[in-house]
């Protein structure tokens, strides 16, 4: 029988149950019918399957698994063989623990380097997120493991993540929050597509009608399952009705009354919810297929020496002057740093892995330079304070070396899902270690760990810098293979590095007490700002170093009814084999409307011997150099296509011309056509691009399902009840001893709306009971008693 058929041999009862999660993991089976309960987990960069209790902030244990680098260095690799490759690894491993659907790829863009969840994401553009977020669910899907596209979308942010409604305008929605999403979406066909916490445009993520049936459905021609992230779910009809397939975690029963109730009025038609269930069906017995065979164990070794090569392919070298790397064999070498023994290699929160090893940077070295290695922490891991002692510790063992490697970072407490950075600075301990030793000594190599930009005064000081971004539980090691020349860097920079806060547009408004966040900065994302405004950031996207050289030459373009072809070739003119990323970006000469100066429309890495010259080709189709103007739109005339290296290291260009049926309008937003610094326009120039005025925030009274439990805290009653959350929560938590885990899950109570509490009470709150503690902190006692009597 197929999933149509099956749905109609089901009672109401059955299919209800069948629309919410069995419980954090699982999804309900339904015996009769041969519908086995299949299990869901996180992702993306490894296998989180917890093994006792369940919870998705990370807190319980779970079953070892290769931790593999997180998505900012895998975007750093530009190699779209690669992560398809780790996706096939990562659904041996989802075999071989006998889950179905691993809960990834992040496809969001990278708005602010301030989201504290940057380092689960790949890029701040759109194609190559899209592509690499395609490769990733190609691989893993060959093998019948599903993926989940999260977080479906403008979750670009973790401050007040479960209820900010991201205000953005259609055009920058289309080009670049939903692009990234939209070219994984057909390219590689995820099976299940995660529906985000927040609102969009005033209306939740988990019901929205338009971002789900008309969007992903209809236009995008998505025929899988949309989930809600965990405790997502808002007005549970509403999200039915918009193309909202399946509750998670299990909410038992909670919204079976008004489901009940809907159908009854007819607010609910029998038909929408069966077209719900089907796409659960579907789901069960794509799973089931891969599910009958005997789970095998993976190659534990096999797998890490995997994870090691992607961390060499995604480390970037930012700087090496007087070529002081790759290391000379006969150097005393200073290892300085806490890091290098204690590695900062994975994020923290729901991707959170239990490694099956870890192999240190320290330990790799000693092993490769037995006699050569002079080793002293710097500072500690237990707090940023300055220690001087340290220092002087760090300065003795620096003076008795040739090559000093700093092994500095951002600590686990300064990023996390869950919370926002406040700034982009390096912990204040890590900073003056780098000044003292800068002071005293040249030959300073800066190894950096951390999971999205930092700021570096002390850039001009140092003789070279590598970012290692969180390299997996391979990291060490691999960062060994660059420094010492066994790999030849190749990763280039997935995102532009900022030389403060204040250049970049996105921190017009990022906010932190407000519950709306408006994208007033329209289309100036990332380096689309910084080229456009002709502002030279610290590091621009898309660069790197290699320890050779590459000769760009012979470009020629042919421009057909349906693509842009364009061949060039590549030679390799220094003295290591090595591997460059030819970037291909699009400029419109004169447009009618506001643009960036130019965008990434193609990329190619290819692998080139000492001398060796390969043609490099790419066809563009002219669907995809199309403006978002009621429909998408291409503007006749000329466009400038230039291949480079880095978005500002532009090496061959040509002009071509193109023509086209589609009547381009010009536009007015004057404010968003200037390269003036700073780059302000106002609420108002907004609005303008917006097209209506910006819709207004929610109040915090009445109190409603929606408030948050920092929001009720005001109250006498929603004192008591933050601290039964607390207390439930620190539980769980234990005796973590962890500052980032107790930070997040701080935050998350703090930021959890009461209906969230419901749906991860595991059936203990009652939705109508929730609605007697609202009734009775807006002072409406005898409603609010009755409701938590008999609720
Ligand atoms: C995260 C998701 C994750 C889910 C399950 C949520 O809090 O946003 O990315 O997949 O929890 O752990």
């Amino acid at each position: 029988m197929n999933a149509k058929e099956l749905t109609q041999q089901l009672t109401l009862d059955e299919k209800l149950k069948l629309i919410s999660g069995k419980d954090f993991w699982h999804l309900e089976g339904v015996e009769r019918l041969e519908l086995p309960s299949i299990m869901v987990t996180d992702g993306p960069h490894g296998l989180r399957k917890q093994m006792i209790k369940g919870e998705h902030i990370g807190l319980s244990e779970s079953v070892p698994a290769t931790c593999y680098p997180t998505a900012s260095l895998l975007a750093s690799t530009w190699d779209v063989d690669l992560i398809e490759r780790l996706g096939e690894t990562l659904a041996i491993e989802s075999k071989s623990e006998q889950v179905s659907v691993l809960l990834g790829p992040g496809a969001n863009i990278k708005r602010s380097p301030l989201c504290g969840r940057n380092f689960e994401y790949f890029s701040e553009d759109p194609v190559l997120s899209g592509k690499l977020a395609s490769a990733w669910i190609k691989g893993l899907q060959k093998d019948q493991i599903g993926a989940s596209l999260k977080h479906f979308a403008v979750n670009n942010q973790e401050t007040k993540r479960m209820t900010i409604d991201a205000i953005v305008d259609e055009r920058t929605l289309r080009e670049i929050y939903l692009k990234s999403f939209e070219i994984a979406i057909k390219e590689a066909k995820p099976w299940t597509v995660m529906a985000s916490y927040n609102l969009i445009n005033g209306t939740y993520a988990t019901e929205h009608n338009w971002l789900i049936n008309q969007v992903l459905r209809n236009e995008w021609k998505f025929d899988g399952l949309v989930v809600t992230d965990w405790g997502a779910c808002n007005d549970r009809v509403k999200g039915l009705k918009a193309g909202l397939d399946l509750e998670m975690p299990g909410s038992h029963g909670a919204h079976t009354k008004e489901i009940k109730e809907a159908i009854k009025h007819s607010n609910l038609y029998m038909n929408e919810l069966d077209s719900r269930v089907e796409k659960i069906i579907e789901l069960i017995l794509k799973a089931k297929a891969a599910l009958g065979k005997e789970p095998k164990p993976f190659d534990i070794e096999k797998h890490h020496q995997f994870a090691r090569q992607v961390a060499s392919e995604g480390i970037v070298l930012l700087k090496n002057e007087h070529t002081i790397l790759p290391l000379n064999d006969d150097q005393k070498i200073a290892i300085i740093g806490r890091f290098a023994k204690e590695p900062r290699y994975q994020g923290n929160g729901s991707s959170l892995i239990k490694p099956t090893k870890i192999e240190t940077f320290y330990d790799a070295m000693t092993l490769r330079y037995p006699s050569q290695i002079l080793y002293t922490d710097g500072y500690s891991l237990l707090d940023d304070n300055i220690n001087e002692a340290m220092i002087d510790e760090a300065l003795r063992v620096a003076k008795d070396s040739n090559v000093i490697l700093l092994m500095v970072g951002l600590t686990e407490d300064y990023e996390s899902e869950g919370f926002d950075r406040k700034h982009l600075s390096l912990p204040k301990n890590h900073e003056k270690l780098i000044e003292a030793i800068t002071e005293a000594h040249s030959n300073v190599v800066v190894c950096l760990s951390n999971g999205a930009p930092v700021l570096m005064p002390w850039k001009d000081k140092v003789s070279a810098i590598v970012e290692g971004y969180l390299g997996g539980q391979a990291s060490g090691v691999a960062l060994a293979d660059i420094l010492s020349g066994d790999v030849n860097p190749s990763g280039r920079l997935a995102e532009t590095f900022p030389n403060s806060l204040e250049e970049i547009p996105a921190s017009l408004n990022f906010p932190r007490d407000s519950k709306q966040v408006i994208y007033q900065e329209g289309l100036y994302v990332g380096y689309r700002a910084y080229d456009s405004l002709s502002i030279k950031p610290l590091y621009s996207f898309g660069y790197g170093l290699s320890y050779t050289k590459f000769l760009y030459e012979n470009l020629s373009i042919t421009v057909s009814e349906e693509d842009v072809k364009i061949k060039l070739t590549v030679q390799n003119i220094g003295n290591f084999d090595g591997k460059e990323v030819v970037q291909v970006y699009f400029s419109k000469e004169n447009s009618l409307i506001y643009r960036p100066l130019q965008e990434l429309k193609a990329f190619k890495k290819i692998n080139l011997k000492i001398g060796e010259k390969k043609e490099v080709e790419f066809s563009i189709l002219l669907d995809d150099l199309k403006i978002f103007q009621d429909g998408f739109k291409l503007e006749s005339g000329s466009y400038q296509i230039r291949v480079g290296s880095s978005s500002q290291d532009i090496k061959l260009q040509e002009i071509i011309d193109i023509s086209s049926k589609d009547k381009v309008k010009k536009d007015h937003l004057l404010a968003y056509r200037t390269s003036n610094k700073p780059f302000q326009p106002s609420k108002e120039d907004f609005e303008k691009l917006y097209g209506e005025p910006i819709p207004k925030s929610r109040a915090v009274k009445p109190y409603t399902l929606n408030s948050t439990l920092e929001e009720i805290k005001d109250t006498l009653i929603g004192k008591m009840i933050y601290r039964m959350v607390k207390k439930e929560y620190h539980s769980i938590a234990g005796d973590n001893p962890s500052k980032a885990m107790r930070d997040m899950l701080e935050i998350s109570i703090q930021e959890m709306p009461l209906r969230s509490l419901v749906l991860f009470s595991d059936g203990k709150l009652s939705k109508k009971r929730a609605n007697g503690m609202i009734d009775l902190l807006n002072k409406k006692r005898f409603k609010g008693f009755i409701k938590l009597l008999f609720g």
